[in-house]
């Protein structure tokens, strides 16, 4: 449908997929465990208009798979959300926006990128919320029907942006979250109560314009990041990205009461690296402690022999590994350590345990050639580093694995870690179930969904009951 020679990130297991279906998935080997009752859903970039120009794969636009376990069965669906710069793409008939590749100056006036929801989504107040890794309105959508409901404006009370990986308390069922821009004071951070209405939102100031990516929260507290991945600011004055890494700059951490204000706000310094992902962050004692996965080269060499997407493929190359921050509110100093060395991220872990004290996390491997790619799973236990993995195969590639606890589990891992695995020699998808009290044994369950499903970003297990 695309020219392929737009990008990469628009063949093989990237290819968008063009309808929206509903189906039962096929049962290919194993059981599906009766004690697994709810919805996975993941969100990703899959391009609806031909692209203008370069494609990179944080263009596409925002579109939500989900497949719904119960009874032993899994029946899937599938959704493009009806963002506002979709729906005026739709009605032209033609993309209107180039990607970040390509110079800005053709598209609509005003809106430099085309916000496309395709990275995350959160489950609050009710409505799943689909967001986007630069910001933007949630776009509301119905867990069941996966119509978009249209974008949050939390009950009236909010009309600002809100970034990717915000994140839902599961004690309080608050949504912490944040944005980020070019403007001073460059940040943001902000809660919505569990009815969704807006009720704390304050700046974060940082010393200039940043990428961040993520937050992590404790019972007390929210944890925003101030990354060393700076811009030019003569180039950003004319409205152009352009970042590097500032080594002689501190990772800093905002250690922010959840309800407080700005002058509540406490910093703290560590070795300077980026994060994508934290995994989990809880309070003991004084310290204040935070697992993420840990880059310390955010910038790649290029490499020519990958041609004209070298440059695209250098950007998006992912080196990070497991690592533990300890910011300690007593003496205001930071302990780190790394927990492992090998190249994973897109961390999960028992949602029910985010903000307290976790033990296991779950992330993909990533796999070697240059384009980016999953093959394979690692449980981590977080105190030790030490892993247990399962890697897909020859040609299969997974997704951002969710934990799911089983109905009336007793322990942390005591349910099911589940991925969405492309086989990219057949042009077909199928539905992993793992055992996550031993994902190295294999899929207790494998399921062919009823169309491929593209590789994309962020993926969610929302419980049976959490659904009614
Ligand atoms: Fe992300």
């Amino acid at each position: 449908m695309f020219d392929p020679a737009r990008s990469p990130y628009l063949q093989g297991s990237y290819a968008p997929v063009s309808a929206e279906v509903d189906g039962e998935c096929e049962l290919v080997a194993g059981e599906v465990p009766r004690d697994l009752d709810g919805l996975l859903v993941r969100n990703g970039p899959n391009a609806r208009h031909e692209p203008r120009g370069r494609y990179h794969w944080f263009d596409g636009d925002g579109m939500l798979h989900a497949l719904r376990v119960k009874g032993g069965r899994v029946t899937y669906k599938n959704r493009w959300v009806r963002t506002s710069g979709l729906s005026r793409e739709d009605a032209a008939g033609h993309a209107l926006w180039s990607g970040i590749m390509e110079p800005i100056r053709d598209n609509p006036a005003g809106i430099p990128y085309k916000d496309t929801a395709n990275t995350d989504v959160v489950h609050h107040a009710g409505a799943l919320k689909a967001l986007w890794y630069l910001c933007g309105p949630p776009y509301k959508v119905d867990p069941v029907t996966l119509e978009t409901l249209g974008k949050d404006d939390f009950a009236g009370t909010f009309k600002g942006k809100v970034s990717a990986h915000s994140k839902v308390d599961p004690r309080t069922g608050e949504l912490l979250f944040f944005d980020y821009g070019p403007i001073a004071p460059y940040m943001h951070f902000g809660v919505a109560d569990a009815e969704g209405r807006v009720v704390n939102h304050m700046p974060i100031e940082l010393p200039g314009p940043r990428l961040p990516h993520d937050l992590a929260f404790t019972e007390r507290f929210a944890i925003l990041m101030d990354l060393p991945v700076v811009f030019d600011m003569d180039l950003l004055a004319k409205g152009r990205w352009r970042t590097s890494f500032d080594r002689s700059l501190p990772a800093r951490f905002a250690v922010a009461p959840r309800r407080g204000l700005p002058t509540d706000v406490r910093w703290f310094e560590a070795e300077p690296c980026y994060i994508y992902h934290s995994v989990n962050a809880w309070e003991e004692g004084s310290e204040i402690v935070m697992v993420g996965c840990r880059v310390a080269e955010p910038f790649q060499p290029t490499r020519p022999e990958e041609g004209p997407w070298a440059v695209m493929m250098a950007t998006l190359r992912i080196q990070a590994a497991l690592h533990e921050w300890r910011f300690d509110l007593a003496t205001g100093k930071t302990r780190e350590r790394a927990l492992d060395d090998a190249n994973t991220e897109f961390p999960t872990m028992d949602r029910r345990r985010l903000g307290q004290r976790s033990r296991n996390a779950y992330n993909v491997l990533i796999g070697s050639e240059p384009t980016v790619y999953f093959d394979g799973v690692a449980k981590y236990d977080t105190e030790t580093g030490r892993s247990e993995r399962l890697v897909f195969g020859p040609g299969r590639r997974g997704s951002e694995s969710p934990f799911a606890p089983r109905v009336g589990a007793a322990g942390e891992d005591d349910g099911y870690v589940m991925s969405i695995v492309h086989d990219e020699r057949e042009g077909r998808s199928e539905l992993w179930i793992l055992d996550a009290k031993d994902v190295a044994r294999g899929p207790v369950a494998r399921l062919r969904t009823p169309q491929r499903v593209p590789l994309g970003f962020h993926a969610l297990w929302i419980a049976g009951h959490d659904l009614a």
